[in-house]
Order: C-alpha cells, then structure tokens, then sequence
C-alpha cells in the first residue's frame, strides 16, 4: 500500500521532535523538515534573535506560511515549533497532508532535557521547571486535541520511540485508507 502522508510531529520545546524527526527520517528515507531550523535560514537569525529584535509575531507569521507550504502529503518528516498549536488554521493545513503524531513528555523530562539550553525564548526565567509547567498546563490539551497519535516518549528510548511512530502512523494509515474507499 502507498503511504504518503507527511508525519507531522508535535508536542512541547525539548520532547525531542528534532532529535527523533531526524532519525525517523534516515530510518524512513523521508526528507527531514524543522519549521525552526527553516525559519532560522530563512531570516539568517536564530529563533531567539527573531523573537527578541522582530517579535513573537513576526516569528508566528512565517510559521503560519510554512504550514500552509507543507500542507501536501509529499512523504515528509516535519518537525513543528512547540507553539504551532496556538493557531488553529495551521494545524488544519498541516492535517490536510499529513498524520500528526503528539510526543508527550512531562514537565521533569522537559526540564532535563533543557537543562543546558538557552535558546527558547519563551523559557527564559528563574524558574524555568515551574514556566514549563504552567505553560504545557494550558498547551496539553491542546496538544491532545489535535492529534491523530499521542506517544508518551518520556520513558522510552530512541529506538523503541521510533518503532512505536512507524507502528502506530501504519496501523492509523491502514485505517484511514480503509476508510476512504468504502
Ligand atoms: C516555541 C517553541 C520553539 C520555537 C519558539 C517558540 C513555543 O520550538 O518555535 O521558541 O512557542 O513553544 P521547539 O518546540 O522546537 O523548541
């Protein structure tokens, strides 16, 4: 059977949808897509520098464009911006081509994750345990909300994350299918 609807891979800042869209993409031979790494090109800053000298809104714009570019199912890995979900029409193109695959992780997980990273903007305080709670506090339902398959990746190594996508995008896939020719 032909699959190729993109994996579109969501979930919070450091739950590891780079790091896993990568190695899924080697291990599917789809091309690889991160949204930030794209945008950072693009503008010649990193994601912090567009936040801080253009602002968030201007960041959210150019994320808005490329959901609407990669809304065909064209066999991609893309890795999405944590905030993706704050705007309702992306996610609507970002389904139109593709199966959206929620990596959860806890606020602990997160924090470690993050432990020796400054880069997200949004993440910049004392408190950096306590911002990640509060804010995937408002975001998880979110998260849920618009997911085809929801993974807790928070206890599972790389490998066994990324048999557990191939398996459950296949089993959605096979479904869906079945679905559109009845
Ligand atoms: C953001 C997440 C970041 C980046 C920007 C805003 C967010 O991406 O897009 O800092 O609002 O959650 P990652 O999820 O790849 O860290």
């Amino acid at each position: 059977m032909r699959r190729e609807s993109n994996i579109v891979l969501i979930g919070f800042m450091g739950s590891g949808k780079t790091s896993i869209g990568k190695r899924l993409s080697l291990r599917m031979k789809w091309e690889f897509i991160d949204m930030d790494d794209f945008i950072e090109k693009r503008e010649g800053m990193s994601v912090s520098k567009i936040f801080a000298e253009k602002g968030e809104d201007y960041f959210r714009n150019i994320e808005r464009e490329l959901c609407l570019r990669f809304s065909e199912p064209k066999c991609k890995i893309i890795a999405t911006g944590g905030g993706v979900i704050k705007n309702e029409k992306n996610m609507r193109n970002l389904k139109l081509g593709g199966v959206i695959v929620y990596l959860s992780s806890t606020p602990e997980t997160i924090a470690y994750n993050l432990r020796n990273d400054d880069s997200r903007p949004l993440l910049k305080c004392e408190d950096k345990l306590g911002r990640i709670r509060e804010l995937l506090g408002q975001r998880e339902p979110v998260y849920k909300k618009y997911a085809d398959i929801t993974i807790d990746v928070s206890e599972l190594n790389m490998e066994d994350t990324l048999n557990k996508i191939t398996e459950e995008y296949n089993r959605y896939e096979d479904k869906h299918n079945k679905r559109t020719k009845h």
